[in-house]
């Protein structure tokens, strides 16, 4: 059979064969046993409903065990056989190209190059899914190839609801993810809504199908730390001979030396799992691999005397190269921290002075403590880095809610009136009450200001050609319309354009491209619309084939999260949502393909709400209309809230925005001095 005709068939009539259970795949781990036994028949009922009757009784037995051995019903034997990737988009079978352009970025999401466990469906994060089980990725590879123009698929966590009656200019797929009522989520509350098969945590471009793999990650790894090294500079020097030490080589701290070796300093990135180190290594990604801590030192301190760019992968536990160093005295400039905290008890982080095999057994075998280890780690490696900040380190959060679980783990994460550190006991308040940390996060202070603010967030494409000859085009395209705004641009975005010049200029040397041709920028609304407006007008001119623009998540407005995105909105209402909900309505009847909104993503579920849409350019006038008019609101949006929150940068620009768009006008803020309250 065909892959169109595999494709059109949905879920067969007659079972797969079953599948046998590949090892040699990156799996995920074993999840939690939350269910109780009546529960556990709910979720093989639920996953049952997929089916025709008549192979209840065969696959009952094989779903429960599924549900006892892995903790989730992911439905093997259903694993289409044909190859997973993203194909030439005429390659897919249907009736209209916006889906078939979903239907290619779904299976780039899959594509087990690019996926992080992808015959569980999951993508990055350890939990970032784009479907639960393979029953709804057969449902909605068929539903997308029975679509037509004037229809809307509706997916709730994954389940496709099923095509309903809209309009030619409606999304073609709407996604939500993890939506919860407030009060039921508790992570707990995923493990069970998601083992009884009715939610799932779509992260953010994993569950909206717009993950592109690392180079989205690397750029802006890049883009943090160059901008890191200008905060920390003294006059105005680079990042030569300086040490960057951090932790994580997974699915996206992995970019991190990377990123090191393109900014220009000595990156250590410590890992305790050596599947992870091994993979960075044999990607290229890492220099060199260490597992002594002496060895390490001394390496160090001769890249320091000759000012190498190197970065190092430290196979072992991140809290003992923070205490080494202090106890060595070896000065570190910049220092951060990627182990997957948003899911601290389930293999995101793994405490020190235990092997990584027995922390995988007791958080299994003994949660309550495995959870006490974890506590007893982060106040040790907070101490840590508390001594080395004395000394002048700068440290930030990278948005792995490393803060918060910290200060949930009762480490001196703040500075009382006289600036020695403690922690939320001392204030007799409970943690997650809003007292600020002793140090910030990389939104507080350096994407925030220096980039969202001004509205330069992650802007992404796909040539849906597949051919690499449209991406080198779209390049060129990119660079051109960027250099042209350059020209005229207020000196506040010179620097970020410029950043953004260079990359798109080395991005093809750089290799980073992993499944579809796809590139990423930074850019504000104005560079995404014109290079946008570019890339359309080419193919008018038949000079490239159609191309999907999207973005991540992590961006001006798509995302509120108070301890990530929105850390730098100081008005109190980071722990609102009201931004994210209207970015994803707004983008909705502005043009957008298809848009998605979730629950949880990077910082853990239950705290963050997040969004993203994708948009196909087929080089007609109602594709330049809907670019115009959605990527405006797309950013606006975010600046219209960032300024009325104070910001000074966010003010500037929607000033600017208000001045190139007569039909914008935003309320703005009335700045009160703070000399009123002191009398
Ligand atoms: N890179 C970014 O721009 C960015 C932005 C926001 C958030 N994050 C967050 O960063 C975290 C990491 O993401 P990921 O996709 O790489 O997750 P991941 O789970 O794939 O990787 C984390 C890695 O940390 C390792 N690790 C855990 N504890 C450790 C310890 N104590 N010492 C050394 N290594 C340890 C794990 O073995 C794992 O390989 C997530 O919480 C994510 O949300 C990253």
């Amino acid at each position: 059979m065909s892959f169109k005709e595999q494709i059109l068939l949905g879920i067969p009539d007659e079972l797969p064969l079953v599948k046998i259970y590949d090892t040699s795949v990156n799996h995920a781990p074993r999840r939690k046993d939350i269910l109780n036994d009546p529960e556990k028949n709910l979720a093989l009922k639920n996953a049952l409903r997929y089916f025709d009757q008549k192979h209840h009784r065969t696959l009952l037995p094989e779903f429960r065990n599924e549900l006892e051995t892995y903790g989730r019903i992911y439905m093997y034997r259903f694993m289409p056989d044909y190859k997973i990737y993203a194909r030439p988009v005429e390659d897919y079978p249907g009736n209209c190209l916006q889906a078939k352009s979903i239907m290619l970025m779904i299976q780039n999401n899959l594509n087990p190059d690019v996926a992080q466990h992808p015959q569980e469906l999951i993508i990055y994060g350890g939990n970032g899914a784009v479907f639960q089980n393979w029953a709804q990725y057969l449902l909605v590879m068929q539903y997308l190839a029975q679509m037509e123009e004037d229809q809307t698929l509706a997916i709730y966590s994954g389940h496709p609801m099923g095509l309903f009656p809209s309009h030619k200019n409606a999304p073609k797929v709407v996604v939500t993810n993890g939506m919860m009522i407030p009060n039921y989520s508790k992570p707990d509350h995923w493990e069970k809504y998601n083992a009884l098969g009715v939610t799932q945590y779509g992260q953010m471009t994993a569950g909206s199908f717009m993950y592109i793999g690392p180079q989205g990650i690397v750029h802006g790894t890049t883009i943090t730390v160059l901008n890191a090294g200008r905060k920390i500079a003294k006059n105005n020097e680079d990042l030569s001979g300086k040490l960057f030490v951090t932790s994580g080589l997974g699915g996206m701290s992995g970019a991190q030396p990377k990123a090191g070796n393109i900014a220009g300093c000595i990156t250590i990135c410590a890992e305790v799992n050596l599947k992870a180190v091994n993979t960075r290594f044999s990607q290229g990604w890492v220099d060199i691999i260490i597992s002594d801590l002496k060895e390490l030192t001394q390496f160090v301190l001769k890249a320091k005397e000759n000012k190498e760019v190197v970065s190092i992968a430290y196979h072992g536990n991140i809290v003992e190269v923070w205490e080494h160093f202090d106890k060595e005295n070896i000065y570190i400039d910049l220092g951060t921290d990627q182990t997957s905290l948003h899911n601290p008890w389930a293999g995101g982080y793994y405490p020190v002075g235990m092997s990584y095999e027995a922390a995988n057994e007791m958080m299994v075998e003994n949660p309550e403590q495995f959870k006490e280890k974890v506590r007893e780690s982060l106040c040790r490696q907070t101490d840590a880095i508390n001594k080395h900040s004395v000394k002048g380190t700068y440290f930030f959060d990278y948005g792995n809610a490393f803060l918060l679980e910290a200060s949930r783990a009762d480490a001196k994460i703040y500075k009382n009136e006289k600036g020695g550190f403690v922690s939320a006991s001392y204030f007799e308040k409970g943690a997650d009450e809003d007292i600020p940390f002793a140090y910030q996060s990389y939104v507080q202070d350096i994407m925030g200001p220096l980039c969202f603010d001004y509205g330069f967030g992650p802007f992404r494409w796909v040539c849906a050609s597949g051919n690499e000859a449209d991406l080198d085009k779209t390049d060129e395209i990119a660079a051109s319309v960027l250099e042209k705004l350059k020209t005229s641009a207020p000196k506040e975005i010179q620097s970020q354009l410029q950043d953004n010049i260079h990359w798109i200029k080395n991005a093809k040397k750089n290799k980073l491209v992993v499944g579809s041709k796809a590139r990423i920028l930074y850019a504000d609304a104005v560079g995404r619309i014109e290079i946008a407006k570019a890339f359309n007008d080419a193919i008018t001119a038949g000079k490239i084939g159609p191309v999907i623009l999207g973005r991540d998540h992590h961006d001006v407005s798509g995302t509120d999260s108070p301890y990530r995105e929105t850390s730098n909105i100081y008005d109190g209402s980071k722990f609102t949502s009201d931004m994210a909900i209207q970015n994803v309505i707004g983008d909705s009847f502005r043009g957008a393909t298809w848009v998605s909104i979730h629950n949880g993503g990077g910082v853990g579920w239950g705290e963050v709400v997040n969004g993203g849409f994708g948009m196909v350019l087929d080089g007609s006038k109602e594709s330049e209309y809907k670019l115009k008019s959605m990527l405006f609101w797309d950013v606006n949006n975010g600046l219209a809230r960032r300024s009325w929150a104070r910001n000074d940068e966010a003010i500037f620009s929607i000033k600017r925005a208000m001045e190139q768009e007569p039909k914008l006008k935003i309320t703005l803020p009335n700045i009160v001095k703070d000399s009123l309250f002191l009398d």
